[in-house]
């Protein structure tokens, strides 16, 4: 078997400046302990709509595969790269293969996706050094962590970090349960408290009568750790003695950070069994598949049912639960 490496993504089938090369043993020698990927990538290169003006390319594409003699296509990434490949089979008859690389670890269809771990990983280790500032000087440390849309690394990280309060992108939170809980904090002694904010996690709204509205996203116009800081401070303080001083807030946007850096071990044992497993569905013939580990045995689903369904943090699950019994605040009680 010979195998191509395509440059960014799918531009290396597009442009040339990009291309595609050969991936040999030699070649690939030392990928295991890094992160990225030495092929490079983009999230703003999908061939059904390319570049700014967002140009219909797949039919070169598809053109391109063939010109190159390649059987099909092996596509790396989360659940918008899966549609695109699902489309490249399905109206331009690319044989397709898929593997789902993503942190946010959103994919239905699959139990783990490879990078998510190790993002977990820089985002309790992060934590851990939060804990020493808040300790030693009394403070409220938020920290924002990615999940616009799904809030596992935030609750995953804050569990392992031992955060104090959790705000997801599923439970739209009440800045009073959440002061309540710090201000429950302070008065047996913990003068200090760990906040974990997903990006995508906002306070609940109220409509002119007072009544809970969905949380939207848009309108709050991002930074969630922010908008969580500037709602809690007033909270906080509202019952302040005379000449105590106002509780000091400080948030840590981990941002790009908990993508960078090697992967952990979980995710290099992952990312090699469903390296594995992809090569053996195409050995087999099953395009149109993606590979997966489900209840920890690696198999093939058709990417069509995977991208139907994204998983969001199930609030009624056991982890929500656990995090809840062990005395973590979700913000909506
Ligand atoms: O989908 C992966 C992800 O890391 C999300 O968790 C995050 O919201 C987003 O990508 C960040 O994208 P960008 O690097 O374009 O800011």
């Amino acid at each position: 078997m010979e195998v191509w490496g395509i440059h960014d993504a799918f531009n290396g089938l597009l442009e040339s400046p990009f291309g595609v090369r050969p991936l040999t043993p030699s070649t690939c020698a030392g990928l295991l302990q890094r992160g990225g990927t030495v092929l490079g990538t983009t999230n703003r290169g999908d061939p059904f709509a390319w570049g700014p003006e967002r140009r219909d390319r797949s039919g070169e594409l598809a053109a391109a595969v063939t010109t190159l003699g390649l059987d099909g296509l092996v596509v790396l990434g989360g659940d918008g790269t899966q549609r695109i490949a699902d489309r490249l089979m399905r109206e331009r008859g690319v044989p397709v293969i898929g593997v789902p690389k993503t942190i946010d670890n959103d994919l239905d269809a699959t139990d783990w996706t490879f990078g998510f771990q190790s993002a977990v990983d820089a985002a309790t280790d992060a934590l851990d050094r939060l804990h020493t500032t808040a300790e030693s000087h009394d403070r409220v440390m938020l920290l924002e962590v990615m999940g616009r849309d799904a809030g596992h690394i935030a609750l995953h990280a804050g569990i392992a970090g031992g955060a104090d309060v959790i705000l997801l992108p599923e439970i739209p939170w009440r800045p009073r349960a959440v002061a309540d809980k710090i201000l429950a904090r302070r008065a047996v002694g913990r003068n200090f408290s760990i906040v974990v904010v997903a990006e995508g996690a906002l306070p609940e709204r109220t409509d002119a009568d007072g009544e809970a509205t969905p949380a939207d996203r848009r309108r709050a116009g991002g930074g969630a750790g922010a908008i969580a800081m500037a709602a809690l401070g007033p909270l906080l303080d509202a019952d302040l003695p005379p000449g105590a001083f106002p509780t000091e807030l400080r948030c840590t946007v981990l941002g790009h950070l908990q993508r960078g850096g090697g992967p952990v071990p979980f995710d290099r044992v992952l990312a090699t069994r469903m390296g594995v497993g992809a090569v053996d569905l195409l050995v087999q013939g099953r395009w149109g598949e993606l590979v997966r580990v489900r209840h920890d045995a690696v198999s093939g689903v058709p990417i069509r049912e995977a991208i139907a369904r994204n998983r969001q943090v199930d609030v009624s699950g056991e982890l929500v639960a656990t995090a809840r019994a062990v005395g973590v605040c979700l913000g909506d009680r």
